[in-house]
C-alpha cells in the first residue's frame, strides 16, 4: 500500500509548526496508525531526517498515551479505539491521512505529535483518588454492593485517560472525563466517603483549566472507552451536591 502523509512537525512549545509530506510506500492493511508512524521514522532516519515525535507505551488500548488527530478526528476513523489500536485495514480504500497532534488549548504541543496533556493530571491531583485509612483490607464479602452498581462503576472506570474527549469538544471540556472518575468512585462504598470534596475540588480545576460543557456530545464519539454521556450528568450532579452538602462531607 502507498500512503501520502501530511504529518504535523512542530520543533517545540514556541515553534509556530507546519504540515510536511512524506509517502510510505510499503504500509499494509494490517499496520497500526502506530506501526505506520513507525516505519515512517525508519525511512527518516535513514535519509537523515529528525523521526516524528509520538507518544505511545502499551500499543494496547491500556494506557491512554497515544492520541493524534487523524483527518480532524481524535484517534482516528474506527470508532471506540485508540489509536494505537486502528489498523489500516479499517480506513477503507485509504491513500492519503493526515495526521497532527490532539488540539486544545488545554494540551500545548511540545513537539510534533506530542501535548502536554497534565491538565488532566491535576483533574486527577484534585481528585481522583481515595484519601482515607483503610486499615486491613476487610474480606470481599464484608462489602455489599450490588451487582449493577458494580458493573456500572466498572464501565465509568475504563476511562483510560487519553484526553481525546477534550480535544473534541468544541469548547474543550473535560466534563467526560472527570464525570467517569466522579460517577466511578461515587458508586463505591470507599469512594463516598469523601464524595462531596472531591466534587468541589475537582470541579475547581475544570474551571480554572478547562472550557465549559454545551453537551453537544462530541465527546462520546470519539471516546475509545464507551464512557456514556451519563458521566456528564454524573459531573453536575456530584457537583451540585457537593456545593448544597458543602463541609457536610
Ligand atoms: S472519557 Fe474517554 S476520551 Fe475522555 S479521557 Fe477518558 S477514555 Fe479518553
Ligand atoms: S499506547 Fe497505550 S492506549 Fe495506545
Amino acid at each position: 500500500m502507498r500512503i501520502e502523509l501530511e504529518v504535523w512537525r512542530q520543533d517545540g512549545p514556541q515553534d509556530r509548526g507546519r504540515f510536511e509530506q512524506y509517502v510510505v510506500v510499503d504500509a499494509t492493511p494490517e499496520m497500526s496508525l502506530l506501526e505506520l508512524l513507525d516505519r515512517l521514522n525508519d525511512q527518516l532516519v535513514e535519509q537523515g531526517i529528525e523521526p516524528v515525535q509520538f507518544e505511545s507505551d502499551c500499543r494496547e488500548g491500556v494506557c491512554g498515551a497515544c492520541g493524534v488527530t487523524v483527518d480532524d478526528r481524535p484517534h482516528g476513523p474506527v470508532p471506540k479505539t485508540p489509536s494505537c489500536r486502528q489498523h489500516l485495514r479499517a480506513f477503507g480504500d485509504v491513500s492519503r491521512l493526515r495526521i497532527e497532534p490532539l488540539r486544545s488549548a488545554a494540551f500545548p504541543v511540545i513537539r510534533d505529535l506530542v501535548v502536554d496533556r497534565t491538565a488532566l493530571d491535576r483533574v486527577i491531583w484534585a481528585g481522583g483518588f481515595v484519601d482515607v485509612e483503610t486499615g486491613t483490607a476487610p474480606d470481599a464479602d464484608d462489602v455489599l454492593i450490588t451487582h449493577d452498581d458494580a458493573e456500572q462503576a466498572l464501565d465509568f472506570a475504563a476511562c483510560i485517560g487519553c484526553g481525546a474527549c477534550v480535544a473534541a469538544c468544541p469548547n474543550g471540556a473535560a466534563h467526560l472525563f472527570a464525570g467517569a472518575k466522579l460517577a466511578h468512585l461515587a458508586l463505591l462504598p470507599h469512594g463516598r466517603l469523601e464524595r462531596g470534596r472531591r466534587a468541589r475540588a475537582l470541579g475547581q480545576v475544570l474551571d480554572d483549566e478547562f472550557g465549559p460543557c454545551s453537551s453537544y456530545g462530541e465527546c462520546v464519539e470519539v471516546c475509545p472507552a464507551g464512557i456514556p454521556l451519563a458521566a456528564v450528568a454524573a459531573m453536575h450532579r456530584e457537583r451540585l451536591r457537593g456545593l448544597f452538602r458543602g463541609k457536610a462531607d
